[in-house]
């Protein structure tokens, strides 16, 4: 610990208790009378380490993820260019200025497991020339009674050119996914030719220009598969390892755009999958091939319940989401044995709340779910993970965009809507590019009762900090859904100016946006009395909040 006094000294001295008044802003939701702020002792610190950087935060671990799923593409994003939907050639505008305006770093795609079965080139040339193919997910319970729509039959009308427009439109750089399962190494090559190769270079840049583009796509981010272990090709890791190899070898053709590899990490937490992948590479000294080792990580609840959840499902859920910690911190120990000087960064490129029963707005929504509070919770715990170890996340990608799994939207023809995990977004969005800082939150567990009857405690708060220029960006959610959070802030090695909070809350936790009230969820700001190197503040049960602190 750097400056002020030891932690132990600092909880002691809290804990003596003085009482604090409430920092909160007096804030109206929904029409409520404002709230008093109340005198309460705080049982929970926070402190700021800002002379302890963990590292700059990658823009890119807010990223996204489209699959060709369900409502993802078709619907979600594209909506062709003879639409009366409002689009920029094709492309949902509603979705594009809403994504641009919280600065989508990257966006990977076309999967997901129907990566593993794409042929690119079914996605290039005359668009009223392209074949249609079935769609891996054609035959999912849901949807397979229902005819032949593009969610069962893709036609193809959104392939690369156009997922290179959505990209260029919305400022995110392209994060392929290679085709392992079903297609040659060549055909990865020639993908990448397609995109990168210089203006009038090659045949495959010719057929891109007639496609619109002329200038090469510099697309540098590419994942060698997906879910290898499982919908990617069932791999044992040594036979991954051998594909691995086969399709990043050099040469790969690099056309001065410095591409970087991903490879497919485990199922969940398995680490002897990942070792022995290592392994594998390191013994034809190829680990240095890879820029990115993939983990998914979906939380869900046992009642699976995306709306009518109960309260211990609540924290089931945010316990899961939890989880991300563990799965980083255990994976980057092993392959601090594998990989000594951590080349190879963590990419976690499938993360959300994967509810079981699905609440999507058109039938053919696949895995399509609502938003509420507590995804909203999710979404600011597991980006704040992600700061935390900036020096070990370099990207990830919540799944999906639209119409699916945990979605930061909603369309349908055209109607459209932000969800609460939207909001998460934007308001987490000045942590991009900034000092990930270290920060040490203690505060009471809130004690929960599973189905089985097993009691459980769930840390109430929790987050993460970051500082760019003399402005400090703090990040917290309130697991608690039913207590505030008072809790003590202190800023070591600096001294605050100014403050202003923004929170996202609500009435209700299963509070969500719907086509007719779009608004029901979505955050407030207001100024917070704050200055010095510590102040107190209270943070509102199931809350996610942004401190924005002006240093002096
Ligand atoms: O996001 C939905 C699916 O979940 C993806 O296609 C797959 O990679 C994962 O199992």
């Amino acid at each position: 610990m750097s400056a002020g006094p030891n932690r132990r000294e600092f909880v002691a001295s809290a804990i003596k208790g003085a009482a604090v008044l409430a920092g909160a802003p007096l804030l109206t939701i929904g029409g409520a009378r404002p709230r008093r702020p109340r005198a309460r002792l705080a049982a929970g610190h926070i402190e700021i380490l800002t002379a302890e950087p963990v590292g700059v935060i990658a823009p890119e671990i807010q990223g996204h993820f489209v699959e060709h799923l369900g409502g993802v593409v078709y619907d979600g994003i594209w909506v062709g260019e003879d639409s009366r939907i409002p689009n920029y050639g094709g492309i949902r505008k509603a979705l594009v200025d809403a994504l641009k305006a919280i600065r989508p770093a990257v966006a990977r795609w076309p999967g997901g497991c129907f990566a593993d079965s794409y042929d690119w080139r079914d996605g290039i040339g005359d668009p009223a020339s392209r074949p249609r193919r079935t769609n891996i997910w054609a035959d999912d319970a849901n949807i397979r009674n229902l005819g032949n729509i593009p969610a069962r039959f893709d036609p193809n009308r959104f392939g690369t050119n156009e997922f290179m427009r959505f990209a260029r439109l919305v400022g995110a750089e392209p994060y392929m996914a290679a085709n392992v399962r079903t297609l040659p190494a060549r055909a990865f090559a020639e993908w990448v030719e397609y995109c990168n190769s210089p203006k009038g270079s090659t045949t495959l840049a010719e057929q891109r220009a007639a496609g619109g583009d002329p200038d090469p796509f510099n697309a540098r981010y590419w994942g060698i598969g997906n879910e290898s272990w499982g919908c990617g090709g069932n791999f044992t890791p040594d036979e991954y390892a051998m594909e691995f190899r086969r399709f990043a070898t050099w040469p790969v053709p690099d056309y001065g755009v410095g591409l970087r590899f991903i490879g497919s990490g485990p199922s969940g937490n398995d680490r002897a999958w990942t070792r022995r992948f290592f392994e594998k590479l390191a013994e034809r000294r190829e680990v240095n091939r890879m820029w990115g080792w993939a983990l998914h990580h979906y939380c869900s609840a046992r009642n699976g319940e995306a709306v009518a959840f109960d309260e211990p499902a609540w924290y089931e859920l945010l316990t899961s989401a939890n989880r991300m910690e563990s799965l980083i911190t255990a994976h980057w120990d092993l392959m601090s044995e594998l990989d000594r000087q951590h080349r190879v960064k963590l990419v976690v490129d499938e993360w959300g709340a994967w509810h079981g029963m699905t609440t999507n707005v058109e039938p053919y929504h696949l895995f399509g779910q609502q938003s509420t509070v507590r995804d909203a919770l999710v979404a600011g715990l597991t980006l704040d993970t992600f700061n935390r170890h900036a020096d070990k996340v370099a990207m990830a990608n919540i799944a999906q965009l639209v119409n699916c799994i945990q979605s930061l939207f909603l369309a349908d023809e055209d109607r459209f809507l932000v969800t609460p995990t939207y909001h998460v977004f934007a308001m987490y969005a000045p942590h991009q590019g900034a000092t990930s800082l270290r920060t040490e939150f203690s505060a009471p567990g809130a004690a929960w009762t599973d189905g089985d009857g097993n009691a459980h405690s769930l840390q109430t708060i929790d987050g993460s900090a970051s500082m760019h220029d003399r402005t400090l960006t703090i990040t917290v959610t309130n697991r608690h859904i039913a207590e505030a959070q008072a809790v003590d802030i202190a800023i070591r090695g600096a001294s605050v100016r100014s403050a202003r909070a923004t929170t996202l809350r609500s009435r209700d936790v299963h509070d969500h946006n719907t086509f007719e009230r779009p608004d029901t969820v979505r955050p407030v700001s207001a100024d917070v009395a704050a200055s010095g190197t510590t102040f107190a503040y209270e943070f509102p049960a199931a809350s996610v909040t942004r401190l924005d602190l002006e240093l002096a």
